[in-house]
């Protein structure tokens, strides 16, 4: 599916309301509303502290919203705890990866899929999704031994696992070089294509983001300060004034 026939309302998978999250006089989220389409690739970028991880745990579930309410595929799912998100279809990767350094590969991709199916299924499934990430031949090595890439691959198939509909990636192409972040981009790309899949991505590399994406949500201290196209984006003025800094011209960007 593509943002240009994913336009009617009836298509919105995500629905975030008035969200906001205060950490005693900190406010981390404020009053943060967007939707998302259907099969649409979302960035989310913003300075350090920008609330971004923040938004992503407030989607989860891991950590409750002070005011607002999040919507998934018409459901409210405001308080539902993250494996109750986890099986409505919404699923997160951690910013830093966080599997388990003595568990092999298969193991780790294991614990997305025994979330939701028996044994058996869940080998089944486990080995489909390496597959799809192209890691299968990697499944008895522990996950101590992984490079970056085969970690922020084996993540994905683990997240795959459990079934999603909506994937958000917390900065899976941190420490990857180009040619290693070519490759994830062209699988969220095909998982997008082939499966139906909606993905927001946070990710400081701004090559990454605005090469893969269609919409950009652009935070600062909180709240959305822009949203758009990657063009539209790489020339805000305040996006440029909060984050890209001055002297970036949108030309640096893509
Ligand atoms: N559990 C917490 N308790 C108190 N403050 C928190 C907590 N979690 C996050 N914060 C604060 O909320 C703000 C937003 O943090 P968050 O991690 O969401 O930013 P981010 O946009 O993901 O940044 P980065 O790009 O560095 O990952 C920061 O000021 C952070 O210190
Ligand atoms: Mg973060």
């Amino acid at each position: 599916m593509t943002l240009a026939n994913a336009t009617d309302s009836s298509q919105e998978i995500l629905s975030v309301n008035q969200l906001t999250r205060r950490f005693g006089g900190l406010t981390a989220v404020n009053q943060l509303s967007f939707q998302v389409r259907r099969g649409e690739l979302i960035g989310l970028i913003g300075p350090n502290g920008a609330g971004k991880t923040t938004l992503f745990n407030l989607l989860m579930g891991l950590i409750k919203p002070s005011e607002g309410d999040v919507f998934l595929e018409e459901h409210c799912i405001t308080g539902f705890k993250p494996h109750e998100v986890c099986q409505r279809g919404m699923v997160k990767t951690f910013q830093n990866v966080a599997l388990f350094p003595e568990m092999s590969v298969l193991e780790n991709v294991l614990t997305g899929a025994l979330q939701r199916v028996s044994l058996d299924e869940a080998k089944h499934l486990a080995a489909e999704n390496l597959g799809k990430v192209g890691m299968l031949h990697i499944a008895d090595k522990k996950a101590a031994d992984l490079t970056f890439p085969e970690k922020a691959l084996v993540e994905m198939a683990r997240a795959l696992c459990t079934g999603p509909k909506i994937v958000l990636l917390d900065e899976v192409m941190a420490a990857l070089n180009d040619a290693e972040m070519d490759q994830i981009l062209a699988l969220i790309r095909k998982l997008r294509d082939q499966d139906g899949l909606t993905f927001i991505v946070i990710e400081h590399h701004m090559r990454a983001i605005m090469n893969l994406c269609e919409r950009i949500l652009v935070l600062s201290f909180g709240q959305k300060i822009a949203e758009g196209t990657p063009a539209e984006i790489s020339r805000h003025p305040d996006v440029i004034a909060a984050y890209l800094g001055q002297e970036m011209k949108a030309e640096d960007l893509t």
